[in-house]
């Protein structure tokens, strides 16, 4: 098995990418390599003459309370996932390299960042939009594959191409999930065997929601229909179930041809778990 080659300074990394002819597909990771981001990965290679995959515990996307110091990130682990497929090259920046200390620019979106994960993680979209940024600067790449998975940061990095000029192709990913339906998360290494079990029902309200929206079933009803499913197990906490209108992410109380964004946050014991689904899915 070959050892993907992996870069740590930019500037040896910036040398090498230069020298590259033809599509170049990214895939940016905060680490913790599970088989959604080989999917991503996966598709890349497919459709691209080199992949290029970033892993980056981006410290600008997560609060003081959340699991930064925790996330369950191994490099030696990722790059051995990563072996047996083609992968061109691994980009993993140190931390003190890649962001300054007396950093003072940040990119902010103003409209989609403030809806659903954005009004309980308030800095979270800036900090992805600016590492994102800062990654897609130094990697150039020609495509950036993202997972449907984090359904609102594929929508912030479309809006970030279109408005700062990025002549990048977003691809958007399926979300890969385990048998139980419960969708592929490096976070879900916290959860403990019952809690993997228990978290299997955001699938099922999910699943149920899709089957109602068909029948055109009123949002209201949807809600109660998927919060009785979630609540059926004892351990499962609703941060908040939601429907907005994928344009600009709004809320939404009824819906009739548009496409609509049902998402869903819990915490299962103490892990926050999201999933969500477009319906019509694209
Ligand atoms: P991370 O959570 O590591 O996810 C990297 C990419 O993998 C994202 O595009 C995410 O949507 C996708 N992904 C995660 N789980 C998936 C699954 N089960 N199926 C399909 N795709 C999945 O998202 C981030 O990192 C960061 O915010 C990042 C973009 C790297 C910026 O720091």
């Amino acid at each position: 098995m070959n050892q993907v080659p992996l870069f740590n300074s930019i500037d040896e990394f910036s040398v090498w990418r230069n020298n590259l002819s033809g599509t170049v597909g990214f895939v940016p990771t905060l680490g913790g390599i599970h088989d959604g981001h080989l999917s991503l990965i996966k598709s890349s290679i497919l459709s691209c003459d080199y992949t290029i995959v970033s892993i980056f515990l981006n410290p600008l996307q997560f609060n003081k309370n959340e699991d930064l110091d925790t996330y369950p990130a191994n490099l030696n682990e990722d790059l051995s996932k990563m072996n047996s497929l083609n992968v061109s090259a691994v980009f993993a920046p140190n931390q003190s390299n890649f962001i300054s200390k007396n950093s003072s620019v940040f990119v902010n979106e103003t409209i989609l960042s403030n809806c659903i994960e954005g009004q309980k993680r308030p800095d979270f979209f800036s900090g992805v939009l600016t590492i994102v940024s800062k990654l897609f600067n130094v990697v150039k790449p020609t495509h950036s594959f993202f997972g449907k998975k984090d359904p609102q940061q594929l929508l912030i990095i479309k809006k970030l191409c279109e408005n700062l000029n990025y002549n990048i192709k977003i691809v958007a990913c399926d979300t890969v999930r385990e048998k139980s339906g419960l969708a592929m998360s490096s976070r879900n290494r916290y959860l403990t065997k019952y809690e993997k079990e228990s978290a299997a029902v955001i699938f099922l309200a999910l699943t149920k929601a899709k089957l109602l929206l068909q029948k055109n079933t009123q949002l209201n009803i949807v809600k109660q229909e998927m919060k009785k499913i979630l609540l059926s197990k004892p351990n499962i906490k609703i941060d908040y179930i939601s429907f907005s209108n994928t344009l600009n992410l709004k809320e939404v109380h009824s819906f009739k041809n548009n496409q609509i964004l049902i998402s869903i946050a819990v915490f299962c014991g103490k892990t926050r778990l999201i999933d969500s689904f477009f319906f019509p899915d694209f």
